[in-house]
């Protein structure tokens, strides 16, 4: 059944750097598409007004993809600005005042987590939480007990399903055919098991740093920043089994069978890396542990992926910026040909970014007399067109009530479970060694270690172009 759409958008934090370089260029492009034709109202202690906001968004829309006029027009006609501290009651007042006669807000907190419970709050005491539903920004908590704690502060005020947890990788036009191709095609699940499959590997790599954010990053690292997160929720839509049903509640309950069939992380899963010069950044320790790669493996203990390690990479300053995922097939059960090492079997290929590819490598018969063959690569898409951009994509469904693509309690709950035990304790002490790695190289020699069996890293290489 088709659930509610929400008849106002209310955004917290709206003079801050995500409305800046991701919630005005969303809010345009669905302007633009017709599917957001309701109150805009921006809130921030920021001690602006609307006339300054407006200027602020047209300057948004300049620096991330362009002013579409008609759009911006219909956006400034639309948005309103609410004042005023988090903690005042006044501020709700007046955001009570604004909403009008709109019936069922949606709330988005673009606020640091640590301001989630008293703005909760203060829509609560006013009365702004009614039929309302929250979106709220990563990161979700730094560890398990925050992250329940958060849970525990959003759920005083609003039942789990109308609570919108983004994550924007999930938003990603490539991420969504990822979970297209999984299960609209019958060829994929026979295969798709411990039987065929030898092992898994998704590689997110960054040619920059840390962009000015070293502060941020100090408190975070790779593992918080985008491993419990994205990279998490990329294996869960990769490894789950298919969803019972159509409804965002059974592909969010196979998600969390398969979060919690993954074994918490060992030290000795994880291999940490920071690049020289990390130390140089603005708000960086000069003896920061913090790490800027790290190189993890997996096992996912169920009949489907027993034993199959499930390898996880992700690092800045490393050769490329791409995010791929590589299924590696066993090789044929008989040698009858010659000799295919594991580097040379079948595989599945998934491009994420920077463009969208799905592909199946196997082995031809090169022409001439002998057996002898080569590896070809069967592509089944190839794109630059990303579609929609994420935050367009989150905020649109979050709008229209379908919690699909949105991460639920339990299963970030679990996400966290599974990284703790590689997290630095409070004192910010680590149980895995850190070893600098040059800008520009794959990290740590020493990630190559958790590979074993004959496998290896595959890195990602720049895309060739065959559209289709
Ligand atoms: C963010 C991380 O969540 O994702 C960043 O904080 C990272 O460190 C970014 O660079 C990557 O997202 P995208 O969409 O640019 O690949």
């Amino acid at each position: 059944m088709a659930k509610p759409v929400s008849d106002a958008f209310v955004f917290f934090g709206a003079t801050g750097d995500l409305a800046y370089k991701k919630i005005f260029p969303a809010l345009q492009a669905m302007i633009r598409s017709g599917e957001l034709d309701m109150p805009l109202i921006g809130v921030s202690r920021g001690g602006w007004s609307l006339e300054r906001l407006r200027q602020r968004a047209r300057a948004s829309l300049e620096a991330n993809g362009g002013v579409d006029e008609d759009a911006f027009a219909r956006l400034c006609e639309q948005l309103r600005y609410i004042d005023g501290d988090y903690s005042d009651p006044e501020t709700f007042r007046g955001l009570k005042q604004a909403l009008g006669s709109a019936s069922r807000p949606i709330h988005y907190l673009a606020i640091p987590p640590s301001m989630f419970g008293t703005v909760v709050q203060g829509l609560a005491a006013s009365g702004c939480n009614a039929n309302a539903r929250v979106i709220v920004e990563k990161p979700f908590g730094r560890d398990l007990a925050s992250a329940r704690e958060l849970n525990r502060e959003l759920h005083a005020v609003f039942p789990e399903s109308s609570i919108f947890r983004i994550d924007h990788y999930l938003g990603k036009e490539a991420v969504r055919n990822l979970l297209y191709f999984r299960f609209a095609n019958t060829f994929l699940e026979p295969v798709w098991n411990r039987t065929y499959v030898d092992s898994v590997q998704i590689t997110m790599a960054e040619d920059f740093g840390v962009q000015g954010r070293g502060a941020f990053y100090e408190e975070v690292g790779a593992i918080r920043d985008v491993v419990q997160n994205h990279l998490l929720q990329v294996m869960s839509l990769l490894a789950m089994d298919a969803p019972a049903g159509r409804d965002p509640e059974s592909l969010r309950a196979e998600k969390l069978r398969l979060f919690r069939a993954t074994r918490s992380l060992r030290p000795q899963d994880v291999v940490r890396g920071q690049f020289r010069g990390y130390r140089d950044e603005t708000g960086v320790a000069a003896d920061s542990q913090v790490e800027t790669f790290v190189a993890l493996r997996l096992y996912i203990d169920t009949w489907r992926w027993a034993g199959v390690p499930f390898y996880i990479r992700a690092g800045k300053k490393l050769p490329i910026t791409s995010t791929q995922v590589m299924v590696d097939l066993k090789p044929p059960p008989l040698e009858i040909f010659d000799g295919i090492s594991l580097a040379d079997t079948n595989y599945f290929r998934f491009r994420l970014s920077p463009e969208v590819v799905i592909s199946t490598g196997a082995r031809v018969k090169k022409a001439g007399e002998g057996m002898e063959g080569r590896p070809v690569e069967l592509v089944a898409r190839s794109s630059r067109d990303l579609g929609k951009s994420p935050y367009e994509q989150l905020l649109g469904d979050a709008i229209e009530g379908d919690t699909s693509l949105f991460t639920r309690d339990d299963s970030v709950e679990e996400a966290w479970r599974i990284v703790e035990p590689v997290l630095p304790d409070s004192h910010g002490n680590h149980n895995t060694p850190l070893t600098i790695y040059e800008p520009g190289s794959w990290g740590p020699e020493s990630a190559s270690e958790l590979v074993t069996d004959g496998r290896h890293w595959q890195d990602p290489q720049p895309e060739q172009s065959h559209p289709c």
